[in-house]
């Protein structure tokens, strides 16, 4: 079976009820999306991995069963092994190769979707007019965003062979527009969110 994103918003949904977690999915589901967009390749498929990579976090909080014993239920509702396998392979610790491009970019953007998404919250514009320069500061600072594993952001832009710079400034432009549904304001409405 081929996935869509309205079969892979349900699955989720079904699983998930958070809105912070809701916010996580779309937030890397729209970075992983704008890279396969750059690269050719098939955005929809892509999309659906990266809104479900974090699908069973609710019911498996702990890392003896995230993304694990998700990965049964994903098989269960018949997505394919490509999928599974890529969400699997996010987890750092089940230490599977990222052996494809969309494994590399989904790493990549995990973390950095989160770590920018919090970057836009503290701010009055949002993401508008946020510089790679200030988000590289706050990732220095180890108080802001502290569950973000800094890490794993520097691993990733390696990973994909690209600066680090350029990999922020690719996350925000992703996640710009959809800042209404990830609660961030934006310098023409800074009443709102
Ligand atoms: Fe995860
Ligand atoms: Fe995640």
């Amino acid at each position: 079976m081929r996935p869509t994103r309205d079969q892979a918003w349900q699955t989720l949904t079904r699983y998930t009820k958070s809105q912070s977690l809701l916010r996580h999915a779309l937030a890397v589901e729209a970075s992983v999306r704008d890279y396969a967009r750059a690269y050719g390749e098939d955005e929809e498929f892509w999309g659906c991995a990266a809104l479900l990579h974090d699908f069973d976090y609710e019911i498996h909080p702990t890392l003896d069963r995230h993304p694990q014993d998700g990965a049964a239920i994903l098989r269960e509702e018949g997505y394919p092994e490509e999928l599974i396998g890529t969400v699997l392979s996010h987890a750092e610790h089940l230490e599977m190769p990222r052996d494809t491009r969309l494994k590399k970019v989904l790493f990549a953007c995990d973390e950095l979707s989160g770590f920018v998404h919090a970057c836009g919250l503290v701010r009055p514009s949002g993401l508008d007019g946020l510089e790679p320069r200030s988000v590289k500061k706050k990732l220095k600072q180890p108080s802001f965003a502290a569950g973000v594993h800094r890490d794993e952001v520097y691993a990733g832009a390696e990973l994909l062979g690209i600066e680090l710079d350029e990999h922020i400034a690719n996350v925000i432009a992703a996640l710009q527009p959809i800042a209404g549904e990830l609660g961030l304001r934006t310098a023409a409405d800074p009443a709102t969110a």
